[in-house]
């Protein structure tokens, strides 16, 4: 039996979304808030704006891109864009977990585009990223979620392409590079790396997209939540502080919040170096366990914000896949009610394990308390399985 461990983490906040707030918040942090105000007061619209401009501000985004706020967070920002783009030319959909997995369906059963290529992996790995031809759109997830597995860079990008590169970005946006020369359309919302709420997406577009938005028109319905195009031309309002429906000004002021302490940590370096530290400190644990090992099979395609781990263990291989999840989730279920680590069952399409969440917000110190006790709970749950 391995031991208890005696140290806590200072907050048990490990969820992949929500994820946990940032160090020090509290709700004075919303203070200042618009509540009570319209949304198009010109001060609401200038807090709406503050994200936007603050956001390319860390982010590096090119001058010459638009950034808007649009409906239904990451998955609305992504679908607004399949739904206003797609069908022009032929489109390869990348795919090697379940958020993949979901816009996959979106392209072929909801838009029934025909001409259409799926390239996809398992969990743990990626797609033959040589074999993507970017004479088409191309649609991919930068970090995939469920499964702990990114891209490494965007190198295997053609930087000549004719087609439009679409980019699910919420779970790397402020934690890795993302190559802007090489995307055209890139999504993310404030729920992700940090730490703001729920229920509105962001949504990047390169002149690349704008152009595509203005030159063509899908032959589908366009619902009023998907619209950003007004008598054929960008709907710019929406890039300038305008939104389609009503947002939140409580998640507004949030994501300002969240955006002053990534400044204050030292923008984008200073938050890819926190994410990183969190990565290598799972690493190193990694490194001595005899019972998890990163989902990810090249340690190039790592997630330092949603790190996945299964299961090694040799007592594992006796047993059948059904009690070893069972066991895993016992002890996920025990750290959560000791309040030690809540949310860290992985994905549940995903294959049994943990997840750990390594974005910006989590102190890397509060990882390494958590690692043994990691280790006790898996012995708990073993010995009870075991009887
Ligand atoms: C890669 C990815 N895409 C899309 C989503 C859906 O995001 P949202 O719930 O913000 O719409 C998530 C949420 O975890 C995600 O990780």
């Amino acid at each position: 039996m391995t031991t208890r461990p005696t140290q806590r983490p200072n907050r048990p906040h490990f969820s992949s979304g929500p994820c946990a707030k940032r160090p020090g918040w509290n709700t004075q942090a919303l203070d200042a808030a618009l509540v009570g105000r319209s949304h198009r007061a010109a001060p609401a619209k200038a807090r709406i704006q503050e994200v936007s401009d603050r956001s390319r501000a860390i982010l590096g985004l090119p001058e010459d891109w638009r950034l808007g706020l649009v409906p239904a967070s990451d998955t609305g920002a992504v679908e607004m864009i399949l739904w206003s783009v797609l069908g022009a030319r032929g489109v390869d959909m990348l795919a090697w977990e379940s958020f993949g997995s979901g816009w996959v369906a979106d392209v072929a059963k909801q838009l029934q585009i025909k001409d259409h290529r799926l390239l996809e992996a398992d969990y743990g790995q990626l797609p033959d990223l040589s074999s993507v031809d970017f004479s088409r759109d191309v649609v991919f997830t930068w970090n995939g979620t469920t499964s702990g597995v990114r891209v490494p860079d965007a190198d295997w990008i053609a930087g000549d392409r004719e087609g439009l590169t679409i980019c699910d970005a919420t779970s790397a946006a402020f934690a890795m590079d993302l190559a802007w020369d090489k995307l055209d359309a890139v999504t993310w919302s404030w729920q992700k790396v940090l730490g703001g709420e729920a229920g509105h997406g962001m949504l990047a577009l390169s002149p690349r997209a704008v152009e595509r938005l203005e030159s063509y028109t899908p032959l589908w319905p366009m619902p009023k939540i998907f619209r950003i195009t007004k008598a054929g031309k960008l709907n710019q309002s929406i890039f300038e502080g305008s939104t389609i429906n009503t947002p939140s000004m409580l998640c507004v002021e949030d994501a300002i919040d969240g955006l002053s302490w990534a400044e204050s940590v030292g923008g984008l370096e200073g938050l890819i170096a926190r994410s990183k530290a969190n990565l290598a400190a799972v690493e190193a644990w990694v490194g001595d366990s005899a019972w998890a090992a990163f989902l990810a099979e090249d340690p190039a395609t790592r997630s330092s914000t949603s790190i996945c781990l299964k299961i090694t263990d040799e007592w594992a291989h006796e047993r059948d896949a059904k009690q070893v999840a069972a066991t895993v989730k016992a002890a996920a279920r025990r750290l959560d009610s000791e309040g030690i680590a809540f949310d860290i069952g992985s994905y549940r399409d995903a294959p049994a394990g943990l997840r750990l969440w390594g974005g910006a917000t989590v102190e890397t110190s509060d990882l390494e308390a958590l690692l043994p006790w990691l280790d006790w709970a898996w012995s708990e749950a073993k010995s009870d399985a075991t009887g």
